[in-house]
């Protein structure tokens, strides 16, 4: 459907023209009406297909332009994810000049109330420990904000974020208007959105899978100890431009890196114990592409868009199949096609069948490639640095050149330049610590968080709430354990 059909004024009409976007998604022509109708509106739709401007575009459009207070909360569960979503909130309501301010942990908070200070925003997008910080010292007013938008709705909703969800509700009792958008949306969640919510509409974009339709999902049965040589190896043969590698932990996360960086890939890791300045660094260098493998924790499994990632591999099952569809939505995201690869050791063929109820998709097993093929694949990329350095200018190059040619054979000397770039360092020994796979207790149930109930946002009892964010999938962790009926059961240590 055509922007220009579903009411939306000529600035925004303008500004979606100069991001490229030529049609509405589906859940953009289904939404974009409701919100603008006033109505409050729960949206689901598949990773990766633009539920930003769905809540976007009619916040911007409803804004009083002259009125001196924030009229509309975007809360996201990472600090990355907010600025992304500011960013984009920027970008659309340039040419009206909406004023999108961004308040997250881990920023010096000084500076965040002086900017609120001097101008107060007319859209502030934040994650909740620090909403709730900035209400509790007055630094903001929610009082007349007449729009909530919960991104990541069901995150926001579960037992990690939802008493800080509740108070940031109580803050802004004047809204006229809530909007709660994700990929994901189980029944008992959504069961305590609506409690935040009058006759909301549902609107839900119907598609076979769960999982966006352009990623080609693969899994591959390893041991434990196999799984770091294959990831490797896949790497060679798969030639991704950009991947996402997810762990299970920071451990993993900081280990794996380690490993791909000591076989010559170029990785940086992203988690939450890092600091905020090295987590936007890395970032930054991946969206820039100067940095081929991000691996993370689920600390980027939601919302991040990073166009040009062509693969995500789970080097660890994810523990919960949400998270599943969330982390390969990192690629084949608006239109562009892309691959996941996820590793599962024997004792965790429960948990991929769970996923695949969910997704109702099932992954293709795929063969670890040898040792042979991963070469080819990195001689394949040798070569084609080697056709690209042709083209530069080589004079200076050519009397040592034919010097060496003369005490060498070519095949010689040009074997040698392939062996220095393509980084074969097989050799170099990785030892990534193991860590027990979680036992499967399958219940034959088949369902998705099957028999909770309202009492699972009662289970919270975080101590230090404004760091969520930081501890975030380890919490995930221990919550999803305690989880009343849910399909994956944990084990305590
Ligand atoms: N109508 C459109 N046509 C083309 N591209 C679009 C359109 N709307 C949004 N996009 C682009 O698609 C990409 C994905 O959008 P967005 O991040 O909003 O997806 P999402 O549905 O929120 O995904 P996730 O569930 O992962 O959060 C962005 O780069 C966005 O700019
Ligand atoms: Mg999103």
């Amino acid at each position: 459907m055509k922007f220009s059909e579903l009411g939306l004024n000529e600035a925004l009409l303008k500004a979606i023209k100069r991001s490229g976007f030529e049609e509405a998604t589906p859940i953009q022509a289904e939404t974009i009406p409701l919100a603008l109708a006033g109505k409050d509106v729960i949206g689901q739709a598949q990773t990766g297909t633009g539920k930003t401007a769905a809540f976007g575009l009619p916040i911007l459009q409803q804004l009083e332009k002259h009125a001196k207070a924030i009229q509309a909360i975007v809360v996201e569960p990472t600090r990355e994810l907010a600025i992304q979503t500011q960013e984009e909130l920027f970008r659309l309501g340039r040419d009206e000049h909406a004023h999108v301010q961004v308040v997250y942990g881990g920023a010096d908070i000084g500076r965040q109330i002086k900017s609120l200070k001097h101008t107060t925003p007319a859209i502030l997008v934040g994650t909740p420990g620090r909403l709730l910080d900035h209400l509790k010292r007055k630094t903001i007013d929610l009082s007349q904000v007449r729009t909530v938008v919960l991104d990541e709705a069901d995150e926001m909703l579960d037992m990690g974020f939802i008493q800080d969800i509740e108070s940031i509700f109580e803050y802004a009792k004047n809204r006229q208007h809530t909007l709660l958008f994700s990929a994901t949306m189980p029944k008992p969640i959504l069961r305590i959105g609506e409690k935040f919510m009058d006759h909301p509409e549902v609107v839900r974009i119907k598609a076979k899978e769960l999982t966006a339709d352009l990623i080609d999902q693969y899994f591959v049965r390893a041991k434990e100890a196999e799984k770091f040589d294959i990831m490797c190896r896949l790497i060679d043969v798969q030639g991704p431009d950009l991947a996402v590698v997810f762990g299970r932990t920071k451990r993993r996360v900081d280990e794996l890196t380690h490993g791909l960086q000591a076989r010559g890939y170029n990785a940086a890791g992203i988690h939450g114990d890092l600091s905020q300045a090295r987590r936007m660094s890395v970032l930054k260098r991946f969206r820039d592409g100067k940095l081929d493998i991000l691996v993370a924790t689920d600390v980027a499994a939601r919302g991040l868009d990073i166009s040009g990632v062509t693969h995500v591999y789970n080097y660890d099952i994810p523990q919960d199949p949400d998270s599943y569809v969330h982390r390969i939505g990192r690629t084949g995201r608006a239109g562009q096609n892309g691959i996941s690869v996820t590793f599962v050791t024997p004792n965790e063929i429960g948990y991929m069948r769970t996923i695949e109820q969910l997704t109702k998709k099932k992954m293709s097993p795929l063969r670890p490639p040898t040792d042979d093929q991963a070469l080819h694949g990195q001689l394949k990329v040798a070569k084609a640095q080697i056709e690209d350095l042709l083209n530069d200018d080589l004079t200076k190059y050519e009397d040592e050149a034919n010097a060496m040619l003369e005490s060498y054979s070519a095949v010689d000397l040009v074997a040698a330049f392939l062996k220095n770039l393509s980084k074969d360092a097989s050799d170099v020994k990785v030892k990534i610590t193991p860590e027990k796979p979680l036992p499967y207790k399958g219940n034959g149930r088949g369902g998705h968080r099957g028999n909770n109930n309202g009492n699972r946002r009662y289970r919270g009892g975080h101590h230090d709430r404004r760091d969520r964010n930081d501890r975030h999938s380890d919490h995930r962790r221990a919550r999803r354990g305690r989880a009343n009926g849910h399909d994956f059961v944990i084990k305590k240590k």
